[in-house]
């Protein structure tokens, strides 16, 4: 059941109470007044001076769910802010943040880094706490690094599209439990649902423009996103030297935040059957590339997407592969290929899929690529902090532009879009 995942049919993968705002323990009042005055910190350059003189708290008074995912917030907003928040990134993380960050770390199992949960699904409110708690004119975000709204419409439109696409859950499980048991109609009838949610989530999805200016997003908010994988040019060669307090301290890279650590968009492409390859390798190259002295147990080479996964909540990356165990969607429907309207119902869904893609491609290219290229005149100053000379620090030719999570944007853009297509029954 999706309760044993810490899912619900009502809010998905959004956690089944909503987000606390502060951690009720006074004993934590240190990491909230912090978390409170993020903005003035970053703006006054005081905020590794202020974390490098906390105490080091223990995390034995987080209690409940909710307040280990708060706890999980309030650190990696810090440890991004501390990183990005100087003239220089800063390489090491000093062990107040490190200590409590593992330990947050491994009981949600998530990794040291900020993640789409601790940036959008454990990190909003509704507005008004009597109207729906989702929609999104009534959500309002808990901790930003600008205070900006374009940084809070950016985290809240996520939001928006995981409650919208929380309903797709019990749907396409009762999906898989109808092909079981031959019920074409009914699969039907779910696959036609699912058409339409996936189309509500792409207009969800165009409606970031309304608030979120490509301008401050690329300049001013995507870099504190940055991981530390892949971040030579931005300043971190070998990635973050995480101070644990063990002597030396290790070196660790992970790769940025990045919606594509969203479960609910995987969560569609495993029900509906689709598969993503690493990038560069056709719809024919995938025997090719497993080396064939492995003889019969090749393991197949996964793609960022997959990766992507451990960026996931531990229950959430569980749920999809429990998901993709028994996924038999694609293989019911192309059983029974003389069901026209069982056969338009699933091919509409990947329609609808690649659709968003397609939209989500555009949002990429006005958001990152014109704005990589758009901003020649305005220099790098020693004035500003780290996180946005990071912006003019990423070449601009076009050729090494990466995404946040790491990949080399439109090509692997347009390969999950058109991957998106393959397994329809009907070839477009
Ligand atoms: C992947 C950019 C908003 C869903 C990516 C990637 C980039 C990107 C560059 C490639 C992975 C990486 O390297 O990080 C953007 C920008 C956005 C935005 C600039 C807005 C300003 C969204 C939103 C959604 C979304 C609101 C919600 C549906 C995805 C998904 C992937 C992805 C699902 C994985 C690739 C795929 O499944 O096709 N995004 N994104 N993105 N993004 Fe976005
Ligand atoms: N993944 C998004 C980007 O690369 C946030 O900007």
């Amino acid at each position: 059941s999706l309760a044993a995942y810490g899912l619900s049919p009502e809010h998905g993968f959004l956690p089944p109470e909503l987000p606390l705002e502060t951690l009720p323990d006074l004993y934590y009042a240190k990491w909230e007044a912090i978390a409170a005055n993020l903005q003035p910190l970053l703006l006054s350059k005081r905020i590794r001076p202020v974390i490098d003189r906390l105490p080091l708290l223990s995390t034995e008074h987080l209690q409940t769910e909710a307040e280990w995912r708060r706890a999980y917030v309030i650190l990696v907003f810090l440890l991004h802010s501390y990183v990005w928040g100087g003239e220089r990134p800063a390489e090491r993380i000093p062990p107040q943040l490190t200590v409590p960050l593992y330990q947050v770390c491994e009981r949600l199992e998530v990794p040291p880094v900020a993640t789409y949960a601790g940036v959008c699904l454990w990190n909003y409110k509704p507005i008004f706490p009597d109207e729906p708690a989702d929609s999104l004119d009534n959500l309002a975000c808990l901790q930003t690094f600008t205070g900006s709204l374009d940084e809070q419409w950016f985290y809240l439109v996520s939001v928006a599209i995981e409650a919208q696409g929380a309903p797709a859950l019990p749907l396409m499980l009762q999906a898989i439990a109808a092909a079981r048991a031959g019920n074409a109609s009914q699969v039907t009838a779910c696959l036609q649902r699912l058409a339409e949610i996936i189309d509500e989530i792409t207009l969800l999805l165009q409606r970031l423009y309304e608030n979120c200016d490509p301008h401050v997003f690329y300049h001013r908010i995507r870099p504190y996103l940055a991981g530390s994988k892949n971040m030579s040019e931005a300043g971190l060669p070998h990635g973050l030297l995480y101070d644990d307090g063990t002597n030396p301290p290790e070196y660790r890279q992970y790769g940025g935040g990045s919606n594509a650590q969203s479960s609910l968009i995987q969560f569609f492409d495993i029900v509906l059957g689709v598969e993503h390859r690493p990038t560069g390798v056709g719809p024919h190259d995938q025997k090719k590339s497993s080396s064939p002295s492995t003889s019969g147990t090749a393991r197949p080479r996964h793609g960022f997407i997959h990766e992507m996964r451990e960026y996931m909540p531990g229950s959430h990356r569980r749920f999809l592969q429990d998901v993709e165990a028994v996924a038999n969607i694609r293989a019911y429907v192309d059983a029974r290929r003389t069901d026209p309207a069982l056969r338009i119902a699933y091919d509409a869904c990947l329609s609808m899929l690649r659709n968003m893609r397609d939209k989500h491609i555009q949002i990429v290219s006005r958001y990152i690529i014109v704005q990589s290229r758009g901003n020649q005149q305005a220099p790098p100053s020693s004035m500003r902090p780290a996180a946005m000379n990071l912006a003019t620090v990423v070449p601009t030719d076009g050729k090494k532009l990466r995404g946040t999570g790491g990949t080399a944007l439109i090509p692997f853009l347009k390969q999950a879009r058109d991957e998106t297509g393959e397994p329809a029954i009907d070839a477009w």
